[in-house]
């Protein structure tokens, strides 16, 4: 297995799969670099397994406000970060580590974009997801502003919303379904959901969505008047790369508002049903797409050649 990554990451060395990044930047310049971020990310992850799906969000958040240029992780008073759609970023600390290690190994040459790129593909593989080969050569960007974070996708976003934030990225319908499938591991708060159990519209008290022998579990799990913060997992596997999240999307036992209306949703229900094996619709591998599909995420808007820096720690611009 190793041996085989290695031979196609040495034969795609030149390969360009988009925008002045290609697979194997680092091959001479810092040759350990991959080697680095995934030990870094797997020393976090086993003392805190909740880091893989916090890389993915975090990666997601990144490039989605002014490309994947690490803007997300600048410190600072009203920079991304502090948006309260950054709340609870989990895994900076795993960034952070390989940072440091490889501003020994090789000062000054490995981005913290290109190292949130890897670590969230490292993240997906520990929780029994497949690799991918991960384009890099992205440079980090100086800007990070919250008042643009405010226009990330939210837990109550229409299908046609999400569609259009997506395409506003380059990202299709299969894209976005691809890519919301990475909630097959990771959880959510009561506050974000509770309302489809008990207020969800003023003709419907419980979102008709929900499957009914699935809402005592849930209303057990989140209380009227509990705790909202209380966490719940996304799927029924929150700690398994695989494909039941969109069984639960089936289902109606989808957490989410948002997941369960791309299984209500006429444009994205196929995808779904074509991860789900379902007759007569041409079959999606699921871990295949999300490979692909997080390639083309993770290169939007992204910097290269002499645009933006190389950060020296990942929290502050140079
Ligand atoms: C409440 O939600 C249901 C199911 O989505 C919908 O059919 C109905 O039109 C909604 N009612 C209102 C008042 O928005």
């Amino acid at each position: 297995m190793q041996l085989v990554l290695f031979l196609l990451l040495a034969s795609a060395t030149t390969l360009a799969l988009g925008q002045g990044t290609r697979v194997g930047f680092y091959s001479a310049s810092c040759p350990r670099a991959e080697t680095i971020v995934q030990a870094a990310v797997k020393a976090r992850f086993q003392s805190d397994p909740t880091i893989a799906p916090g890389l993915l969000r975090m990666l997601f958040h990144d490039c989605f406000v002014r490309g994947c240029d690490a803007s997300i992780l600048i410190d600072g008073p009203s920079t991304e970060k502090t948006s309260p759609a950054n709340s609870r970023l989990r895994g900076t600390e795993a960034i952070d580590d390989a940072k440091k290690q490889l501003e020994v190994a090789c000062p000054g040459v490995v981005s913290c974009a290109d190292i949130l790129a890897l670590a969230t593909r490292d993240a997906v593989v520990l929780t029994t997801g497949r690799g991918w080969l991960v384009p890099t050569g992205r440079r980090d960007g100086r800007v990070s502003l919250a008042s643009e974070a405010s226009n990330l996708p939210g837990f109550t976003e229409s299908v046609d919303s999400q569609k259009q934030k997506f395409a506003a990225k380059g990202l299709n319908s299969q894209d976005l379904v691809t890519l919301v499938g990475g909630h097959t591991i990771g959880t959510t708060a009561c506050q974000f959901f509770r309302y489809r159990l008990y207020s969800f519209n003023n003709t419907h008290a419980v979102d008709p969505a929900i499957d009914p022998a699935f809402l005592p579990q849930l209303r057990s799990l989140c209380p009227e008047n509990g705790d909202g913060s209380a966490r719940v997992g996304l799927d029924g596997s929150p700690a398994n790369f695989d494909t039941s999240f969109f069984t639960n999307l089936r289902n109606g036992r989808g957490i989410l508002e948002s997941d369960q209306m791309l299984w209500t949703d006429a444009s994205t229900k196929p995808f779904v049903q074509r991860y789900l094996g379902v007759r007569g619709l041409q079959a999606l591998n699921f871990n295949v797409e999300f490979g692909r599909a997080m390639v083309k995420m993770s290169n939007i808007e992204v910097k290269t050649g002499t645009e933006g820096e190389i950060r020296s720690v990942c929290s502050k611009i140079n």
